[in-house]
């Protein structure tokens, strides 16, 4: 193999959506939830999906984890189909509420699911170790023999979030996974899952309604627009790394939230 081949595979990216079309049946009415997508996603990289409720950012992000098939066209992850994938563990799912098991501790239910994705996992997953260490830095280090019910929804959302680094997966899925919780615990929770995913190094599929929250997160932005639901247009986001919270001050980071809203706007059904 020579050596730029050995450079173009390295580069290749990991995720690729090719031509993928979604419909539903409602009722006898179809729904054109995504039409003709197409969509890279390379190692290590963070990408949001932006739209209005509606443009299908749920489905897509489904579809690229294997939940949803789509009607047409193609979802490689590592050279595998989106079934594969899911099969051979290649994502975490974070989903809106954090759905931990009601009758394990914080640490159980951390450690728990790890354990049951460790038979399959092609890679190290954490010991038990980085798992505290992880707990300590979205301050649950106290709480790790707490039951989810003895947290508020900020807490537990914390815990989800450790959980699905700490099963080791390649691609971490989340939809609008802080929806739930108030503007400031939030606006904590972005930057806890920036400085986790800096430190791991999985590859993050974002979904969010915020354009702020898109702005502050992302390497990419991929804003999606309804009636079908279709990718509009696509924003490299170049603010330097590690973001922190006075950016937001910061005229660039005006500016990147401008043309976002204009993005929005001009593809607003
Ligand atoms: N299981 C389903 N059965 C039928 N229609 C569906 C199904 N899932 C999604 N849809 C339709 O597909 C379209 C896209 O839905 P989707 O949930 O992907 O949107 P979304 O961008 O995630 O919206 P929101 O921001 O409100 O979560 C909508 O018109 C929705 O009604
Ligand atoms: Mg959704």
């Amino acid at each position: 193999m020579s050596e730029s081949h050995a450079v173009a595979v390295t580069d290749a990216p990991l995720v690729c959506v090719s031509g993928v079309s979604k419909t539903f049946r409602q009722r006898g009415r179809t729904v054109h939830a995504l039409r003709e997508v197409d969509l890279q996603i390379g190692r290590g990289e963070f990408v949001s999906l932006l739209g209005p409720s509606g443009c299908g950012k749920s489905t897509l992000l489904r579809i690229i984890g294997g939940l949803h098939q789509a009607s047409t066209g193609t979802v490689s992850v590592n050279g595998l189909d989106a079934d594969a994938a899911r099969a051979a563990k290649q994502y975490g799912l974070v989903p809106q509420s954090p759905a931990l098991v009601p009758w394990r501790t914080v640490a159980q239910n951390v450690r728990f699911l790890t354990g049951l994705h460790r038979g399959g996992a092609s890679h190290p997953v954490m010991t038990d170790a980085e798992i505290d260490g992880l707990l300590e830095a979205v301050g649950l280090a106290g709480f790790t023999s707490a039951y989810p019910h003895e947290l508020s929804g900020g807490m537990q959302q914390r815990a989800s979030l450790v959980r699905a680094f700490a099963l080791g997966a390649p691609i971490l899925l989340m939809d609008e996974p802080f929806a739930a919780l108030d503007e400031i615990t939030r606006a904590d929770m972005r930057y806890l899952l920036l400085d986790l995913w800096s430190r791991i190094g999985t590859t993050v599929v974002f979904v969010t309604h915020s354009v702020t929250e898109a702005a502050i997160l992302s390497d990419r932005v991929v804003v999606m627009a309804a009636r079908p639901g279709r990718i509009a247009a696509e924003r490299t986001i170049d603010l330097p790394r590690p973001r922190n919270p006075a950016m937001e001050d910061a005229p660039e980071f005006h500016e990147v939230v401008r043309f976002l809203r204009s993005d929005l706007r001009e593809h607003h059904g």
